[in-house]
């Protein structure tokens, strides 16, 4: 089959910021395409005219396709999709509506993202339930034959991050996903680094739940983000909270939840920054994420290997498959101020201590390192001249 290409130029263009910024901050909040940020202000100035409720009603259509948009995206259906403000917001809502009871198993990677470790932590004050990271394989990814082990029928979760806020690696999230779906366990996938860097099809990995983040590498606006919730677990999840519009009071003294995802939302939101959202995911699928993804991997290998023939640098990424995220450690830098003296520069990259993953950073002897992302917009000559300013900081 032909590799699929990308019009660069024509993206740039898209991106205006790329004229004067290098940008590879992408796993921190990537640039908006033009269509994204006009559709949030169209929008605004719109609810600026006719008043938020009027606003709302002449754009119910469009604001109902950004579920179809979001959910052809990851393969899913529009029902089975929920708009948030984070991805850690719908993680939490996710989380929070498994009902476990004491002595239920929760299996995690050891890259987890600290706000979902913090969350184990908090329901472990509440219910007497066990957490393990499950262990690495040779390669640093998440050792899908240790899952295997480990998993029984007290398992009420498996929640694992696909690719880490540290590191390149892509965890394996369809082998686990094949594991998990023969077990009691909900399998509950952060995708929040992996939507619009690469295909994601929440058939093919099996997720019965799946978060992300809007602002990332699905390039959408900040204060956004997304839930799928599969099926089986549309049957079984009650949110934790609900208000009038994920549940109708229909009785003094009963309720009833909304039947699809929605039921995770709530009636207030940001609509201007949901159809932005739909906007990113329109814009991620024209692009095309075959075509992304494997740029992406380009950019990102002749980062890695550039940066590896720089003495002085040492590059920390592990994993079977590698994405865009970069991670690396220079000799006497702390990553932050390495970073504030590029980003006087006009290149963003970003940093990323022990506090964000925790149980890995610990394992690997890390404290921080410098992060560089880059998305497909991002040029082979911007590469050079990252390695060329990180070299020259020195
Ligand atoms: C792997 C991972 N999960 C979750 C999050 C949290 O996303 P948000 O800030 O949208 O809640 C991040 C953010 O960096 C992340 O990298």
């Amino acid at each position: 089959m032909n590799q699929p290409t990308l019009d660069i130029e024509a993206l740039r263009a898209d991106t205006p910021a790329t004229a004067a910024l290098l940008h590879a901050n992408n796993a921190g909040s990537s640039l908006q395409p033009r269509p994204v940020t006009e559709t949030v202000l169209n929008y605004l100035a719109l609810e600026q005219r006719r008043g938020g409720y009027e606003a709302a009603i002449e754009r119910q259509a469009e604001r109902a396709a950004v579920y179809d948009d979001v959910a052809h995206l990851i393969g899913a259906q529009p029902h089975q999709i929920a708009i948030s403000d984070s991805a850690t917001r719908a993680w939490n809502l996710a989380f929070a509506a498994v009902p476990f009871q004491p002595g239920d198993r929760i299996l995690t990677s050891t890259s987890e993202y600290a706000s979902n470790y913090i969350a184990f932590l908090q329901l472990q004050e509440r219910v007497p339930v066990t957490v393990t990271p499950v262990p690495n394989d040779e390669t640093g990814q998440l050792s899908v034959r240790a899952l295997a082990n480990l998993l029984d029928d007290r398992v009420r979760l498996v929640a694992v991050t696909h690719i880490p806020t540290n590191g390149g690696l892509v965890n394996p999230a369809a082998a686990i996903g094949e594991v998990v779906a023969d077990s009691p366990a909900l399998f509950l996938l952060d995708a929040c680094q992996s939507v619009g860097q690469m295909p994601i099809d929440v058939r093919e990995l099996k997720v019965d739940l799946l978060t992300t983040t809007g602002r990332k590498y699905l390039r959408g606006p900040r204060g956004t983000g997304l839930l799928y919730v599969g099926d089986i677990a549309l049957e079984t999840l009650k949110p934790p909270v609900s208000d009038l519009f994920g549940a109708q009071w229909t009785a003094r003294d009963s309720y009833t939840l909304r039947a699809d995802a929605r039921r995770f939302e709530l009636y207030e939101s940001n609509i201007a920054a949901t159809l932005g959202l739909g906007a990113a995911a329109r814009y991620a699928t024209e692009v095309g994420l075959r075509a992304s993804w494997s740029r992406i991997r380009s950019l990102a290998g002749r980062l890695r290997e550039a940066l590896t023939a720089e003495p002085g640098i040492t590059v920390v990424d592990q994993g079977q498959v590698q994405a865009g995220i970069v991670t690396f450690t220079v000799h006497g830098w702390q990553p932050p101020a390495l970073v504030e003296q590029l980003r006087s520069r006009n290149i963003n990259i970003w940093h990323s201590t022990v506090e964000s993953t925790r149980i890995d950073m610990e394992e690997r002897g890390l404290q921080s390192v410098v992060r560089a992302s880059v998305h497909y917009f991002n040029t082979e000559q911007e590469v050079d001249r990252l390695v060329e300013a990180i070299g020259s900081a020195r």
